[in-house]
């Protein structure tokens, strides 16, 4: 979604702007843009596409400035173009702002703004913010009042940079709802929305929480609230290197992060196993671990594929933790008066951790006394840091937009939790132990599973013509064909839907035809008898039949026309290894369809908005 940039310094900010908006491409926008101030001038760029024309508009312009803000937009409010671009300037255009957000206000402050002569150029409702505090500075106030002021009577959520011409020594960040870090270096500050905009010059960062303003100069920092009163901040120091955010010679960030998996998985379990005990430790619920264990009932809150994962941790938790579990979606838990007890625990499963329809959920149930865990990926997000207590993933930056190795690493994390409750209850030593073993070969299972790329792509190339797809699985591998339809329609846009194997009789079986590829996850575990019944089925109503199979499994390739073998674990782990052959699925179709695998149409990586 929106990504946001600032610089004050001594160096040109215009390539570092650029660069910057470069590193959140990943996150989805349509339009971009940049406004700086030097010497006096004051100028905008922007333009509707891609940040590579800014940055041809910016060399032809030859500009030069030590101030500046940079903006990607993914349209709200009216449609994509230069004029809805940000920043947005008021008329004299001596004030540029850049906002992440939604002013759900915006037309009644418009239509005062226009009675008081304002006008505006764009559709946008970001737009009446930079009039708003443009009527506070033209009243007298100074940059960083008229700000709290215009906030003040905005509703809605937003992460705002501002520049003034004739205040060049600072920006001002704002931030409700959408988040901001500000990045500290020598002689030279930074604000942005995410720290991969910022990680070539400093690891050195502060998180902004909601309600919170900073005024930021070349050589300081200052945090207030609302009341203005100044808070003291904690400075983080980041652990992600430039390589985790580059694509590492391949093609795609998407195929990077599939093949990183054998590592992601490792790391998301790593120094967390006891194997002697068969059983887990995590440090950052410890404290929690009582409460967690002796819950009446746990409920799971995400959106999109992390919700896929709370699906299995459902079947992982009841299966062995016999906790009664739920899982929610975040965008309905927050609307519908969910029932939640003190004596409940909501696990919050968010890789980016700023989802806003999954924060929002997160704050009711923590609003209605339930121990609510946040399982994150990015370290310091908002989730992460509101949740009472956490997991994190350790799946490294994840750029791609389809999420890939984040869903196997939330799946292992989930697995963790999992045997540390069970263990405390009635899991017997000896089978927590094989969880343990199971898990710890993982790594290189998933090793020999990427060793199929080649035999994928094959497959790939054998259906990319399809128009519609099915995944049917059953138990654990339920979910996972969900995920799989998720990754294909999302970066190929071809049309898939999941479905629990047996309820395809109920209404998808009328769609099988010679045309439907239908994926079948069939690897040997309890459910296999019954899937093998519906793959039988399908091919006698001429499916084109694709199995997802045991690698000793010799009995399914006489019912399917391909399949994909892949080794065995315990049951509670298959949908880690099942996942994967779904990925490369999903990504070898849409290169064959020369798609933007990485950022597909329409979509965002951190869903800021609800
Ligand atoms: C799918 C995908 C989305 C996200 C969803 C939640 O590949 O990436 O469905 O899973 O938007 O995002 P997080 O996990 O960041 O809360």
């Amino acid at each position: 979604m929106c990504g946001i940039i600032g610089y004050i310094g001594e160096k040109n900010c215009v390539p570092i702007l650029i660069n910057g908006l470069k590193r959140l491409e990943y996150r989805g926008y349509d339009s971009a843009g940049i406004g700086i101030i030097a010497n006096g001038n004051s100028e905008i760029v922007k333009n509707k596409g891609k940040v590579s024309l800014l940055e041809h508009k910016m060399k032809d312009l030859q500009l030069y400035a030590n101030l500046g803000i940079g903006h990607t937009r993914w349209a709200t409010h009216g449609i994509p173009n230069e004029i809805n671009a940000h920043p947005h300037s008021n008329l004299s255009n001596t004030l540029f702002l850049i906002h992440n957000g939604i002013i759900e206000n915006y037309r009644v402050i418009k239509k005062e703004l226009e009675n008081q002569g304002y006008h505006f150029k764009s559709d946008t409702d970001s737009e009446v913010l930079v009039h708003l505090i443009d009527r506070f500075l033209t009243l007298g106030f100074d940059l960083c009042k008229s700000v709290q002021l215009a906030l003040n009577e905005v509703v809605g959520t937003y992460g705002i940079a501002v520049i003034y011409k004739d205040e060049p020594d600072k920006i001002i960040a704002a931030r409700k709802g959408s988040p901001l870090v500000v990045g500290l270096g020598n002689n030279e500050n930074f604000i942005a929305s995410d720290v991969s905009a910022i990680l070539a010059h400093t690891k050195q960062v502060v998180y902004l929480d909601d309600g919170e303003l900073a005024v930021i100069s070349k050589d300081n920092f200052i945090v207030k609230n609302i009341s203005d009163i100044e808070i003291e901040k904690e400075v983080h120091e980041i652990s992600t290197t430039l390589e985790e955010i580059d694509k590492g010679g391949y093609s795609h960030f998407m195929l990077k992060e599939i093949m990183e998996q054998p590592e992601s998985v490792r790391n998301s379990m790593r120094g967390r196993l006891l194997p002697e005990d068969g059983t887990a430790k995590l440090g950052g619920i410890s404290e929690v671990v009582d409460r967690l264990v002796n819950s009446k009932r746990i409920i799971i809150t995400a959106c999109g594929t992390s919700w896929h994962a709370a699906l299995v941790g459902e079947y992982m938790i009841e299966n062995f933790a016999q906790i009664p579990t739920e899982i929610e979606y975040a965008s309905e838990f927050r609307y519908r008066n969910p029932i939640i007890n003190k004596d409940d625990t909501v696990l919050v499963i968010s890789q980016s951790g700023e989802t806003a329809d999954t924060l929002a959920a997160m704050r009711e149930a923590k609003s209605r006394g339930a121990l609510v865990l946040g399982i994150c990926n990015v370290v310091g997000s908002t989730i992460a840091r509101e949740s009472m207590a956490g997991v994190y993933i350790h799946a490294g930056p994840e750029i791609g937009v389809a999420s890939t190795k984040a869903f196997t690493a939330q799946l292992v994390v989930l697995s963790l939790i999992t045997l540390l409750i069970a263990r405390r209850k009635n899991l017997s030593m000896a089978e927590g132990k094989k969880i343990v073993e199971a898990l710890n070969s993982l790594p290189d299972k998933i090793t020999d599973i990427l060793k199929l790329n080649d035999r994928i792509e094959q497959l790939a190339e054998k259906f990319k013509d399809a128009n519609n797809f099915l995944y049917l699985g059953r138990g654990y591998q339920f979910p996972v064909a969900l995920e799989g339809a998720l990754k294909l329609k999302e970066i190929s846009y071809i049309h898939a839907e999941g479905y629990p194997a047996a309820e395809m009789k109920h209404g998808p079986i009328a769609l099988i035809d010679e045309n439907m590829p239908v994926v079948f996850i069939a690897p040997k575990d309890s459910a296999y008898d019954k899937v093998v019944s519906n793959i039988e089925e399908v091919r006698a109503r001429g499916g084109r039949l694709i199995a997802i199979a045991s690698e000793n499994d010799n009995d399914i390739d006489r019912l399917v026309d391909d399949t994909i073998k892949i080794p065995d674990t315990v049951e509670m782990l298959r949908p880690i290894l099942t996942s994967i052959p779904l990925q490369l699925l999903a990504y070898h179709i849409a290169v064959k369809k020369e798609l933007n695998v990485d950022q597909p149409r329409n979509l965002a990586k951190s869903v800021t908005v609800e």
